[in-house]
């Protein structure tokens, strides 16, 4: 039985479908920051394959915020239109749309993945592909080899906050019904929250407080630039796992401060903080963040996304059914099999008729064999 998983659930204005989100994976295939029929496709399998939100990639608010140049972008009108065709295409399938918007802070500048996964270098110019300047809290480099981000300044601060707005404002114009500030994974605004990485002096660093600031400032900026009416997630890494590093009760009290902004849902992964010298060690099994969600949902009244090998729907409705998460995210199981929020449904009821009154019929031959 997967009843639990398959109710409708209200966020503000907005009505998922179901409790199975899509969460943001980066696919590293944007020219320019520009969405292409690629993303069309790719995203689409999720909102025909059932699932109730799909959340595009970590899509960067200026240009130098990518991770790769493969990055989606929303820094122009011209993005916000790709990226609304896209937005119409999961709604008319019956999931609601939802944009990750991000900034990669000393991430940023990287290789795609399969050519390396590391910082941009010499070798990577042949493919057009050229290193540019990056920012951070503090000029803390991820690793060895990597570039020494500069220290973002408070004027460049104000800019960002004033771009995130921005970008949700396209956000809104392109038709998204959901936003998630990305403040996780290593990324620009886990990095101001993590002591490990925010070494400033000034009030954007130091205690708690002073590294939720700019996290903080921009999930305010995004709240007021967002409609009233539509839900605003934001995504943590709950912990570190590294000695000295964002504890729990760091997050907790993030979650806290973010529940009085009016954020709707944390999104709660973890680790990514950190390069190969001090790589992270959160123990990975089947559903090893779900005690973050469940957590966030005990200790504070923000609502809470479990992620993170969440693999098999009877293992996303006992987390649902118990009260653990509201919302399950499945990634990587979601790219091997689009369709899986369908097959949990156990039928084929729910399946577009263009597929389903056909699979309906071809379960009856199958019987009769
Ligand atoms: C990711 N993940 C990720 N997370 C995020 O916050 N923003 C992003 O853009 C990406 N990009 C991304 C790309 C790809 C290809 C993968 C596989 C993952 C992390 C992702 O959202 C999710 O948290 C993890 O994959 C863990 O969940 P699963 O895959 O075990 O269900």
């Amino acid at each position: 039985m997967t009843a639990r998983l398959f109710e409708p659930v209200n966020l503000r204005g907005v009505t998922l479908r179901n409790r199975v989100v899509v969460p943001p994976m980066c696919q590293y295939s944007a020219e320019d920051g520009v969405a292409g029929d690629y993303h069309l496709v790719h995203y689409g399998r999720f909102a025909l394959g059932g699932a109730g939100l799909v959340i595009l990639e970590a899509t960067a608010v200026v240009p130098e915020g990518r991770i790769t140049h493969g990055d989606l972008g929303l820094w122009s009108e011209a993005h916000g239109e790709a990226l609304a065709r896209i937005a119409r295409f999961l709604k008319a399938q019956g999931a609601a749309a939802g944009v990750q918007l991000g900034h990669a802070g000393r991430k940023a500048s990287m290789q795609r993945p399969w050519y390396g996964n590391g910082p941009l270098g010499p070798e990577d110019l042949a493919r057009g592909d050229a290193p540019w300047e990056i920012v951070a809290p503090s000029p803390v480099a991820m690793d060895e080899g990597w570039l020494v981000p500069a220290e973002l300044t408070p004027a460049a601060m104000a800019a960002l906050t004033g771009a995130f707005a921005a970008a949700a404002g396209r956000a809104e114009r392109s038709g998204f019904d959901v936003i998630e500030l990305h403040c996780a994974h290593g990324y620009l605004l886990h990095s101001f929250l993590s002591p490990l990485t925010n070494h400033r002096t000034d009030g954007y660093g130091g205690d708690r407080a002073g590294r939720m600031r700019l996290p903080l400032e921009i999930a305010r900026a995004l709240r007021a630039a967002w409609p009233a009416d539509k839900p605003l997630f934001v995504r943590v890494s709950a912990v570190d796992g590294i000695e000295g590093g964002l504890t729990l009760d760091d997050t907790l009290a993030f979650a806290r401060e973010l529940e009085g902004i009016g954020v709707d849902v944390l999104d709660c992964s973890s680790g990514g903080l950190a390069g190969s010298a001090t790589a992270a060690r959160v123990r990975r099994d089947y559903g090893f963040q779900v005690g973050f969600a469940e957590a966030v949902k005990r200790e504070t009244g923000i609502a809470a996304m479990a992620v993170g090998l969440i693999v098999d729907p009877a293992q996303a409705e006992t987390i649902v059914a118990e009260g653990r998460a509201d919302l399950v995210a499945v990634g990587r199981e979601a790219l091997a099999d689009p369709n899986w929020a369908l097959r949990g449904t156990g039928g084929y009821a729910a399946w577009p008729q263009q597929a389903g009154w056909w699979l309906e019929r071809r379960a009856g031959d199958i019987e009769r064999l």
